[in-house]
């Protein structure tokens, strides 16, 4: 299982978009999470594919993309065009998840599925044999900069629990929303081996070292 740190470019300066990212590339960030709100599913707008294009244009780092948008299932290609590697999209939002999940991986990138922190991990097991990643919000999507909501650790755990049960040992388990230095050794000992963190590095005084932490916490024990 590969650990990997996907900074959020949510709480990026947009004014300097080329430069932040050349930032998290010099900083051996493993994937660049782009947070694609609609203002219909989540009450914020963000950006759509054409600078999806753009970061794929001028970045060698993977896009991790992570749809927030109502009817997914209508825009899976523009953004799988765009340059889309890793592709996500809300549970809560979609009718025939497992016909996306398969059109995604049929495109050639990793198809992820998303639950809000009320949404039942559960629900998704017939799913998961068709998922290369499942994305636990552990916070109501929409914003960067809120707080971690502690019952999402026992979605985790069941989480982790049903993988061992269902022998997927090759999903992966990422978490977005409130995720820093605090808390990153404790998401990884459940079972969490992708990391979004979006305010915890841009916020920071120097993002470039907090990223250097951050790696250091999450690559320490990779088997
Ligand atoms: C929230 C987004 C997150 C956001 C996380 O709706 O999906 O990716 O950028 O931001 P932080 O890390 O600040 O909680
Ligand atoms: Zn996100």
């Amino acid at each position: 299982m590969k650990y990997l740190l996907a900074p959020s470019l949510l709480s990026a300066n947009f004014m300097q978009l080329g430069e932040e990212v050349r930032m998290l590339e010099k900083a051996s960030a493993d994937l660049l999470h782009c947070d694609v709100m609609d203002g219909h599913f989540v009450p914020n707008l963000t950006f759509g594919p054409p600078i999806i294009r753009q970061l794929k244009d001028h970045s060698a780092l993977p896009l991790d993309v992570h749809l927030m948008i109502s009817n997914p299932e209508a825009m899976l290609d523009p953004y799988l065009d765009a340059g889309a590697d890793w592709l996500s999209f809300q549970y809560e939002a979609a009718v025939h998840h497992q016909r996306a999940l398969n059109h995604i991986r049929k495109k050639g990138a990793k198809a992820g599925i998303v639950l809000n922190p009320g949404t039942n991990v559960d629900l998704i097991r017939d799913l998961l044999p068709d998922c290369d990643y499942v994305l636990l919000m552990s916070v109501n999507p929409g914003f960067g900069g809120q707080h971690y909501i502690p019952q999402v650790d026992r979605k985790i755990r069941r989480l982790t629990e049903i993988r061992t049960e269902m022998g997927l040992n090759g999903l992966n388990i990422e978490v977005d929303g409130g995720v820093g230095l605090q808390n990153l050794s404790r998401l990884r000992a459940m079972g969490v081996n992708i990391f979004v963190a979006g305010s915890a590095i841009f916020n920071s005084p120097d993002p470039k070292k907090t990223i250097g932490q951050m790696q250091q916490i999450i690559k320490n024990k990779e088997e």
